[in-house]
């Protein structure tokens, strides 16, 4: 006889056997897996979990949780039994895994991304970190070695929010103080900032979700890359004393991570939503901004190195619409002098819209390869797009191979019912390569050495759509017409959908459609004055609700359902793995699979790429560009936070679409935007298909702004330089927020109209219409020097508040900090290659007490992995100035010259290697010593002394 408890038991196993059928199959079954239990899509009956059987490990220690009370099903299964493993892992990081022990639910595979090593040293005595629990009802918090009574870093003893463990919902929250200062979590476009909004009173707050899309940056919402780490910065009133910590957790499930603070709480708190997977944490204690940071990039990998040639302006639009134009674009920069590093081009160069191919008409092979070879021939590259998904057959005529042996060696991503499935992207009907798929890499290097070899000499790859973006919902091509390549929406500048927008201020109908803001020289801004940029705010409501293809809970993804603009999350990847699980990863495997190819294709070189979809450990492939943003003033703004956010995520070569890509720009938007992201890492102009022409030579002011910016970016390449060796070797993040330098300045924790290159160089860039001013902070509350970079005159700063700078159209103000020494490049030529030809000199910025340091990391900016370097220390005092060089690499090139900005008095002797020289003036405006004519050997020991 069948009792109601068998019954019972066999529903509970239900997904166990399921899970595991799926894996022995190969492919799941065409029935929502939910549809075997009634949810009660509430967690408050949950009865959260027992700690039993703990045991001392080397590193750490190992328990069970066991249910304490009936399943409550809320959202998913419960699961009767999971493990604690707690590993203090190093001094800094501590790791906090709570996985069901029968390890059925989805874990990163380590092949996808690889762990650190188990610690080779036990630090659960020393660990800056320390883990304490209840047993029943379990809960966890993380403190401070030093600070044992302290406030909790991370503290789930919130049993308003019950810890859940289910198949398809987990669920735990951590207390915060109250309004405390978090940073990541993403990919977003905050409307609050950096900083994110905690809210208050139960009003406002965040809701993050992890879920990779498709969209153009709109507000508070998920966009291309899903990124749950984040850093908390506490500053402590009584001792005025701030410090920083990490909070990682290793999952790719789906999922909303809220920030907020319920009424009347005394507390905000931090609360996880997960689709799957498990509680993987990892905390790091910093103190520092950058030392959590740093923590981070020790797990996911530190971020590849760039070619010394990345740093070079590029340029790119949709709507270079053949060879010629793409070539013309080349020569009028150069005709406007106007350096130009990389030309790119869109989708527009395909056959068909499809990868790997060239358009036999407009870009045919052969001349892509000549055209290739004469920029190579300039010293400049060339970069093509390459989108996520492949074009499915039209018919049967059809011959398209990356398709066809794709289909035959099995690589593309599956329908449950064995059917391939079939999304929607530029080309019109296409599929989607699986990452885990056993063949893909193989398939993806030859597909792409193909087009290397068929005249597409690429030097680097621009990975688009890949998040994976698909214009119909789910597997739309069952039974549709797949020779119907007509897309579901109109292009830019289609009949019906004209590029109409400019940017805000700027009135086309007095202006003209040019995009120019001077019509004889007068002003046209209707809104010179009083400028707001408007802020969406929305207020998020918590939903909850099961719709027949997805799990129950409603992560609040932007687009809704989960598969609306995407793959249907019932896709099948290898090893019966569902597209739910994988989702997050999509972007980032095939940035890896690119940067395997690309290891083939250019072997001993370090590569290039730029990913629109990114995940923790992105980094190490690409870099990263902030998405489709809109030519307005109010995304200018957001560039700063986009590039601040990626310096967390370790994906710190990042830049925005410079001069807006949606709607025209105009000559004052385009003239400041050039101008700011000559201080960002990735620099590149992109524009929309059909939109006005942005590129700097098509007005006089952009150019001109462009030239100089530009000549600053290409002298400061060594600094740049040395910055990215710096993060490629200890993950050391190389744009920063103010505060990331100056931790105990709290009027800083907010600022993101401002940023740091490095640790000296302060940028404050004009954001808004019609300015002639703006209005910058300079940390170190008086008791730094800052210097303008132009004048090198000190700066007479508002302690802690903020100073009102000129700044006239095609000035961004730059200020060097004291104490730095910065290596440049003496003459900024048209390119990279040039600009390294030439000589050196060294800039001084002596501190109050007359001291100053620096390094410079120099090698030869392309061979991977890196080989020989120098590494010179620059260090300043007491009117000595000396230099040491390190390392086998020869440095060809000579400091000419050493400027030191800050000698009190003219001196009466200098001396050079010892040597009484006469080559050297004084400036008594802005107390600078210019010694010039060094010619000093970089390969070799170097003072200067000034008596
Ligand atoms: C996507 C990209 C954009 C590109 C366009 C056409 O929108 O984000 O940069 O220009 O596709 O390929």
């Amino acid at each position: 006889m069948i009792t109601a408890a068998v019954i019972l038991g066999l529903l509970l196993l239900a997904p166990a056997i399921w899970f595991q059928s799926d894996l022995l199959s190969g492919y799941v079954r065409n029935i929502p897996w939910f549809l075997n239990t009634k949810h009660s899509l509430d967690t408050s009956s949950c009865p959260g979990y027992t700690l039993s059987s703990l045991s001392e490990t080397y590193s750490g220690l190992t328990a069970q949780l066991s249910l304490s009370g009936n399943a409550c099903n809320a959202f998913g299964h419960d699961i009767a039994n999971l493990t604690i493993d707690v590993k203090y892992e190093t001094e800094t990081r501590l790791h906090v895994n709570i996985f069901d022990t029968d390890q059925r639910q989805f874990i990163i595979p380590e092949s996808v991304i690889k762990r650190p090593e188990s610690p080779s040293a036990s630090y659960a005595q020393s660990s800056d970190l320390e883990f304490n629990y209840d047993a029943s009802p379990f809960a966890f918090w993380i403190t401070r070695r030093s600070e044992a009574h302290g406030t909790p870093i991370f503290d789930t003893r919130d049993h308003s929010v019950p810890f859940v463990f289910e198949d398809r919902y987990l669920q735990v929250a951590s207390i915060l103080p109250l309004d405390t200062n978090i940073y990541g979590l993403g990919e977003v476009v905050s409307s609050s900032g950096f900083r994110r909004d905690m809210g208050s009173n139960g009003s406002d707050g965040t809701i993050q979700t992890m879920w990779t899309r498709d969209d153009a940056d709109p507000l508070d919402e998920n966009i291309y890359g899903s990124h749950p780490v984040y850093m908390e910065h506490r500053f402590d009133e009584k001792t005025q004393k701030s410090q920083s910590h990490g909070v990682f957790l290793l999952s790719a499930a789906g999922a909303d991570i809220l920030l907020s603070t319920p009424p009347g709480a005394k507390n905000s708190r931090i609360e996880y939503r997960l689709l799957g997977g498990t509680l993987d944490f990892y905390f790091f204690s910093g103190p520092t901004p950058q030392k959590v940071i740093e923590q981070y990039g020790a797990v996911v990998g530190l971020p590849g190195w760039q070619p010394a040639w990345a740093f070079g302006f590029q340029l790119c639009r949709w709507g270079y619409h053949n060879i010629d134009e793409t070539r013309e674009t080349v020569r009028r920069m150069r005709e406007a002098s106007v350096p130009l590093e990389v030309i790119w081009n869109d989708i527009d160069l395909y056959h068909d819209v499809r990868d790997f191919t060239t358009d036999p008409t407009s870009f045919p092979g052969d001349e892509m390869r000549a055209f290739i070879r004469e920029l190579k021939s300039n010293h400049q590259h060339y970069i093509p797009i390459l989108d996520g998904a492949i074009a499915h057959q039209v018919n049967d005529t059809d011959v398209y191979d990356p398709y066809t042996s794709g289909v035959e060696k099995g690589v593309f991503i599956m329908n449950p019912d064995g059917s391939e499935h079939i999304g929607q992207v530029w080309p019109g009907f296409t599929v989607f390569p699986d990452w885990f798929g056993e063949h893909t890499q193989a398939w993806w290097t030859d597909a792409l050495t193909n087009w290397s070899q068929h005249g597409v000499e690429f030097s680097g790859i621009w990975l688009d759509m890949n998040e994976a973006s698909s214009f119909c919902e789910g597997s739309c091509g069952t039974g549709a017409n797949l020779s119907d390549s007509k897309l579901p929406f109109l292009l830019p500048g289609a009949p019906g959908n004209p590029i109409s927008g400019y940017p805000e201020c700027y009135n086309s109908t007095v202006s003209g459609p040019s995009g120019n803001i001077t019509v004889d020289g007068i002003s046209t801004h209707a809104c010179d004055d009083g400028y707001q940029p408007k802020v969406k705010r929305r207020v998020f409501s918590v939903e909850s609700g099961a719709d027949a293809d997805e799990p129950p809970y409603s992560i609040h993804n932007g687009n809704g359902k989960l598969s609306a603009r995407g793959l249907a999350s019932n896709g099948v990847h290898a090893g019966g793995l569902t597209e739910l699980d994988v989702h997050n990863l999509w972007g980032m495997m095939s940035s890896k699979a690119t940067h395997v190819a690309m290891g083939s294709i250019l072997p001993g070189e370090r590569q290039f790429m730029i990913s629109r979809a990114t995940f923790p450990s992105s980094g190490r492939y690409t870099g990263h560009w902030l998405g489709d943003n809109f030519s307005l003033w109010q995304y200018m703004h957001y560039d700063i936070q986009g590039i601040l956010q990626f310096q967390i995520f370790q994906v710190p070569f990042v830049g925005a679409d410079t001069c807006g890509f949606i709607g025209n720009t105009d000559e004052e938007l385009c003239n400041r935007w050039m101008q700011l992201s000559a201080f960002a890492p990735f620099y590149r102009n992109h524009n929309i298909k059909a939109a006005i022409g942005q590129e700097p030579y098509r007005w006089d002011s952009v150019a001109s702004a462009s030239r100089n910016a530009m000549a600053i970016r290409y002298a400061l390449l060594p600094y740049w330089y040395t910055l990215f060796a710096n993060a490629s070797t200890i993950g050391t993040p190389p744009v920063r927020a103010l505060f990331f330098e100056f931790p105990d300045e709290p009027e800083l924790f907010a600022v993101d109209r401002q940023f740091l290159v490095g640790r000296d160089i302060l940028v404050t860039p004009v954001l808004t219409p019609g300015a002639e001013s703006v209005d910058g902070i300079f940390p170190g509350r008086n008791s730094v020097i800052w210097r303008d970079w132009y004048t090198h005159g000190i700066v007479d700063t508002n302690s802690g508040s903020y100073t009102t700078l000129a700044a006239p159209l095609g000035h961004i103000n730059v200020h060097i900090r004291e104490g730095s020494a910065i290596l440049l490049h003496a003459q900024p030529a048209y390119t990279i290659a040039e600009t390294r030809e030439g000589p050196y000199s060294l800039l001084i910025s002596l501190s109050a007490e007359g001291r100053a340091f620096g390094t410079a990391y120099i090698d030869d900016g392309i061979s991977s992995p890196p080989g020989p370097n120098k590494i010179l220390t620059f260090s300043v005092l007491d009117g000595q100035a000396r230099i040491h060089a390190d390392g086998p690499f020869d440095v060809a090139q000579k400091l000419q010259e050493i400027a030191v900005l800050g000698v009190g008095r003219k001196p009466t002797k200098v001396l050079l290697e010892g040597k009484a020289t006469k080559n050297w003036m004084y400036i008594e405006r802005t107390q600078e010593l210019i010694a010039n004519g060094v010619d000093g050997d970089l390969n070799r020991p170097l003072s200067l002394v000034w008596l």
